[in-house]
């Protein structure tokens, strides 16, 4: 699949979506998207090191009821199962093996991929970027900003587009989700942030398409109003459960 994601349709996974404050699982309809229970959330570790979170992660899964392979975001850069990068989680990530990691502790077949792809993977197919061709970049505003980027579908996985300097530092640290709440932003002045980001990614990319992201695009109607594109800009449809959805048709087979 030219995603990267499996394509066997009808099974049911588990997705964990493994984020800065919390770590969320449910079992999912891999041919749907759709959760199959209520997903459930348990407090990230602090600090967030491998074995920490991997103990929680063990903690979660086995409280699904849900046997098989699992597959298992982080925010983090993600190659083959390796963590390179750890923006908003413990450094001992880096460089370590984080789906043999997650392996040992759960005793389960494990796939890691970096959320905002996971969570991009899930809307393209989906939700808000269901057929559409062209270039699609989605954006997930949260702690950080997550980036993933498709050209006619496929994936170009690790963008971090979160990472693009602006307004004299990582453009995550001017206009995340977090530092609209952090420094009590108001919606408007905030899609302020989020619009100068947004026309900062089109001037490399020039996406026919953005879909925004994160716990926030449940709030669209309150700060996209306020911000102008030249591509569409639209909300993503899955919201918090992208994550999990995307991370489940990563799952190994088995
Ligand atoms: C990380 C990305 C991640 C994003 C959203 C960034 O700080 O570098 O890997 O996708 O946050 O969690």
């Amino acid at each position: 699949m030219s995603d990267g994601a499996g394509t066997d349709g009808g099974r049911t996974v588990i997705g964990v979506d493994i984020g800065g404050t919390g770590i969320k699982g449910a079992p999912v309809d891999t041919s749907t998207g759709s959760l199959v229970r209520e997903r459930i959330r348990l407090l990230t570790p602090h600090p967030a090191t491998p074995a920490a979170v991997a103990g929680v992660v063990a903690e979660l899964v086995g409280q699904l009821d849900c046997p098989g392979p699992l597959g298992v975001t982080l925010p983090a850069v993600v190659q083959h199962g390796v963590a390179r990068t750890a923006a908003n989680i413990d450094d001992a990530w880096v460089d370590s093996d984080a789906a043999a990691l997650l392996s040992d502790a759960t005793g389960r077949p494990v796939a890691v991929v970096n959320d905002a792809d996971a969570a991009g993977v899930a809307e393209m197919r989906f939700g808000a970027g269901v057929g559409q061709d062209g270039v699609v970049v989605m954006v997930t505003f949260g702690t950080g900003i997550g980036s993933a980027v498709f050209a006619d579908g496929r994936l170009v996985p690790n963008t971090e587009l979160g990472h693009l300097p602006l307004h004299g530092g990582d453009a995550e640290d001017w206009a995340a989700a977090s530092i609209r709440e952090e420094e009590e932003l108001s919606w408007k002045k905030w899609a302020h942030r989020v619009e100068r980001y947004l026309q900062l990614v089109e001037r490399l990319l020039w996406p026919d398409l953005i879909i925004v992201g994160g716990g926030v695009s449940k709030h669209a109607d309150r700060f996209l109003p306020h911000v102008e594109t030249r591509a569409r800009v639209v909300p993503a449809e899955m919201h918090n459960d992208a994550g999990i959805a995307g991370a489940a048709l990563f799952a190994p087979a088995g």
